[in-house]
């Protein structure tokens, strides 16, 4: 499968790091597999499963069957919580991406729910990353962009120097430019719509729906709040990361004119006045946080010194925990094909954010761990006791410890060494760490997200494939969850 992910030119190979691991009793002892206070919840270890997107959804954003195994298999090795994937909350279609944007989903998260929480024998507590994102379309065929959709204005009138020429002629000669040429004729934003395709920015004050996002968005992310609270979740995590809406508040380079953009104090409002209405809307009982960037790893972009503020007016605001993450952005995504849209994990902020196995010499593997520290050394700082997870190249044992017994977060993510092995936290904690399959960090998985295709790992799509009852994909030749575990048989 070809594969659109920047790499580091450096290009160095990584192996995922095997370790030490602990006996049933040390990992009793071991702060990995404490209890831990999430505002009003109790995690039973302090282990955490990121937001993912498999592609298990219909194009009615439901629940599905396929929704409710794959997270009943992650639940099945009992991490302290999962976080069910990034969850529209708009009423609008938005392919098979899940959402919580009515209330006719509620039986079907209540499912979900339910069925997870039984998976894990109530050890794990579920909660819902709730999103909401901008229009983007596909990069246009030139011709069809420059004969139709581009819009004349008196700009190109005068680069070409053609005052006297019809609309259709000066179309004419805008598609016999080569394209350095066009280049000069286009303003820089048109010129993105003929390159990458065309999507929308929170700066589009010209656009009603753009301009009127901060009077809608706390209501919307309240009702998908409150549905998520009828529906049985444990918590809610507001996504502030990547490259969505909320995120795009909160980056240095949202310049709106109306109090919302500008200085950190402006950008960071929209957010806060999202997380208020979101715990107005659901009360003290479930745990509410967001999962942000320390850094957007773009030029302009935000950077750690943001993060640190906007974590402690997180904490200061009442937040139950705070996520990092870090890059993903659309803004040095890969040129995507005609016909085919950008994509926010093909570039420089995309490795940030799933670091893949060839790097550089810093290698793929704890990237957002000094930064992740650093934000969490602000918040204690500033007198806050707000649980962090990290994320980011975590897979072992030693790596996971390490992180909690030097404070540098208080919790462990692990997105794709979970899919990769779903058992892990439960062979590391019953002292069969020795069983534990390492992710590779090869992005098999992200490759098959990037096509919308469902997400499997290749460490397990084609084993045990004569196993009775397995469910497969749409193409009929990978499985859709991982084989069970066995720990008599080992295997
Ligand atoms: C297939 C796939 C889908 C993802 N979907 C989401 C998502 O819905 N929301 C989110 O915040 N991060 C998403 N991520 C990013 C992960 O949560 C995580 O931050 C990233 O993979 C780095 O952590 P890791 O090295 O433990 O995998 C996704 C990652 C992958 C591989
Ligand atoms: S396909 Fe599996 S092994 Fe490869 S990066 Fe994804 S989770 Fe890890």
């Amino acid at each position: 499968m070809q594969l659109y992910m920047w790499k580091p030119e450096e290009r160095i190979r990584y192996q995922p790091i095997d370790c030490q691991w602990p006996t049933q009793e040390q990992a009793a002892n071991s702060p990995v597999f404490q209890t831990i206070a999430i505002g009003p919840i109790r995690l039973a270890q302090k282990t955490w499963i990121p937001a993912m997107v498999p592609w298990r959804s219909n194009v009615a954003g439901e629940v599905t069957e396929d929704v409710i195994q794959w997270y009943e298999r992650y639940a099945q090795g009992q991490p302290g919580a999962i976080v069910i994937e990034a969850t529209g909350i708009r009423d609008v279609p938005s392919g098979p991406l899940l959402r919580i944007s009515h209330d006719r989903y509620i039986d079907g998260l209540s499912e979900l729910v339910k069925r997870v929480k039984a998976a894990s024998n109530n050890q794990t507590k579920v909660l819902i990353q709730i999103i909401d994102f901008l229009a983007i379309k596909r990069r246009p065929n030139r011709d069809a962009f420059l004969t139709r959709f581009l819009k004349i204005t008196p700009q190109h009138i005068a680069k070409l120097n053609a005052p006297d020429l019809s609309e259709e002629e000066l179309r004419q000669r805008l598609i016999a430019l080569p394209d350095d040429e066009l280049k000069d004729v286009l303003n820089q934003r048109e010129y993105s719509q003929l390159s990458h395709g065309y999507r929308e920015y929170v700066t589009d004050l010209d656009l009603p729906h753009i301009a009127e996002l901060p009077a809608v968005l706390p209501d919307l992310f309240a009702s998908a709040a409150s549905r998520a609270a009828k529906a049985g979740f444990d918590g809610i995590e507001l996504h502030y990361a990547h490259a969505y809406t909320m995120a795009s508040f909160l980056s240095a380079k949202n310049n709106r004119t109306d109090g919302y953009g500008g200085s950190r104090e402006a950008r960071i409002k929209l957010p806060i006045e999202v997380f208020n209405s979101v715990r107005k809307a659901v009360g003290p009982e479930v745990a509410v946080g967001c999962r942000f960037l320390t850094n957007e790893c773009i030029d302009s972009g935000s950077d750690l010194e943001d993060a640190c503020y906007y974590a402690v007016e997180f904490a200061k605001a009442g937040m139950d925990f705070l996520s990092l993450s870090r890059g993903g952005k659309f803004d040095d995504a890969k040129q995507p094909k005609v016909g085919a849209a950008a994509y926010p994990y093909t570039g420089p902020s995309g490795y940030e954010c799933m670091p893949g196995h060839i790097s550089d010499e810093f290698g793929p593997f704890g990237r957002n761990i000094e930064p992740t520290n650093a934000v969490r050394a602000a918040v204690v700082a500033a007198g806050y006791t707000t649980p962090v997870v990290c994320a980011g190249g975590i897979h072992n044992f030693e790596q996971a410890e390490q992180l909690l017994i030097e404070n540098q977060a208080d919790i462990v993510g692990m997105a794709r060494q979970a899919m990769a092995d779903p058992d892990w936290f439960r062979k590391v904690k019953s002292g069969n760490g020795n069983q534990v399959k390492l992710c590779e960090y090869t992005n098999y998985c992200e490759g098959l997200d990037q096509k919308h295709k469902q997400v499997t790992c290749q460490l397990w799509d084609r084993e045990k494939l004569d196993e009775p009852n397995i469910r497969m994909s749409h193409d009929g030749k990978r499985r859709l969850v991982a084989p069970t575990w066995n720990p008599e048989t080992k295997s």
